[in-house]
């Protein structure tokens, strides 16, 4: 049954991707997005690929009028709550504007949803909220909270805490909490990719700037780690499976609080993603091996169990779909 959603950062690298997928689907779309890190060029190529250009609200989450606002003309089913700040690095020299976007932000999205009578939303959190555990792959079941190394990751955690205390105020309210390893890729037709402003820090984007000369060369973050090869090994999720996640999720909110990793449940080095770039493009990159990078783990990957069972989704795109299509993403946006 069609939908009328608000994606929150639906400009963003992940909810265009995800507007694509609804909108693909025949879901009615409408994005807020106050764009700090996107392009408005993004609803041009969602339109490109889905012949559908979504209603746009240049709002920002922290004016709470102009959220309410949005709600009262919006006549709202359900919410995919994508909007806030991301970098790690950044979290840890401005948390307050971290708390008070993320945090803040979702308060005022969850007061106007109230207000509006609006009782579901999507939550994009993050493998990070698992903070260190003893086992490298992450099950839900799992404590969160704990060794969290930055304030990026304790606002994913305080918005989950949040969602559930309001869940229990309001039984009626359907929650979802999605936890992301790490999202790669991009739209197979060469668009909606990872484009950061200002330098990288993910292992990705980094790549596709070294590829396209804008920075000179990779520095590989440490190969003493105990893993096969020495460099740390991730959960790598192509971006249009992670949006397909997301779909999933939709068709199977439930009252209460749901919570799912998404995730491959295959781990994969630095090293071998450095390859399988310069495979695909049949290129050797630019780089070098440096120091570790302050607060990484040596692996992590999702125990995605949940999410097949539950949801009756799973990866479908592997390491090398995402290297081709990041390649075409770098073709178009040189
Ligand atoms: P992104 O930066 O590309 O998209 C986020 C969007 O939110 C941007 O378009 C930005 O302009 C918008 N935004 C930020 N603050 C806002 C505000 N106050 N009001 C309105 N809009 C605002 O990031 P992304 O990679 O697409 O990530 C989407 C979500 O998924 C984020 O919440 C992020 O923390 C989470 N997540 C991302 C990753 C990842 O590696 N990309 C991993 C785990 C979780
Ligand atoms: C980071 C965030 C995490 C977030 C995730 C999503 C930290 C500590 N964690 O995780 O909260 O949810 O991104 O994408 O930052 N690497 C290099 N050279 C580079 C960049 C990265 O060798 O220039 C290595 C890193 O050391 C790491 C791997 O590549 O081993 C992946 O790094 P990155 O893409 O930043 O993701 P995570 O560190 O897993």
């Amino acid at each position: 049954m069609s939908q009328r959603i608000l994606v929150t950062g639906g400009t963003g690298y992940i909810g265009s991707n995800t507007a694509v997928e609804l909108l693909s689907a025949g879901h009615e779309v409408e994005i807020l997005d106050n764009l700090y890190n996107s392009k408005i060029e993004v609803l041009d190529e969602i339109e490109q690929i889905t012949g559908k250009k979504p209603k746009f609200h240049q709002v920002d989450l922290l004016d709470e009028a102009g959220v309410t606002r949005v709600f009262k003309e919006g006549n709202f089913d359900a919410v995919i709550h994508f909007a806030g700040y991301k970098a790690v690095g950044e979290s840890v020299d401005k948390p307050l504007e971290y708390y008070e976007n993320n945090v803040t932000g979702t308060l005022h999205l969850l007061k106007a949803m109230r207000e509006t009578g609006v009782k579901k939303i999507i939550f994009s959190s993050s493998a990070t909220v698992y903070g260190v555990q003893e086992s490298p792959e992450y099950v839900e079941t799992m404590q969160t909270g704990g060794h969290l190394s930055n304030p990026y990751g304790r606002t994913k955690y305080f918005i989950e805490e949040i969602l559930k205390d309001y869940s229990v105020a309001d039984p009626e309210f359907q929650v979802c909490l999605l936890r992301y390893f790490n999202p790669v890729g991009a739209h197979p037709a060469g668009l909606l990719g990872d484009d950061p402003n200002g330098i990288p820090n993910n292992l990705m984007p980094f790549i596709m700037r070294v590829a396209n000369g804008h920075l000179p060369e990779l520095k590989i973050f440490g190969d003493d780690y105990p893993t096969e090869d020495g460099t740390c090994r991730r959960d790598y999720i192509h971006v249009v499976d992670l949006a397909k996640g997301h779909m999933a999720a939709l068709d199977h909110l439930k009252p209460g609080v749901s919570i799912y990793n998404l995730g491959s449940g295959k781990p994969t080095s630095v090293k071998e993603i450095v390859t399988a770039f310069e495979r695909a493009r049949g290129e050797e990159l630019p780089k070098s091996i440096a120091p570790r990078r302050s607060g990484d783990l040596p692996e992590f990957w999702a125990n995605p169990a949940k999410a097949k069972a539950e949801l009756n989704w799973q990866t479908e795109l592997d390491i090398d779909d995402v290297m081709r299509d990041t390649l075409a993403y770098i073709a178009k946006h040189a």
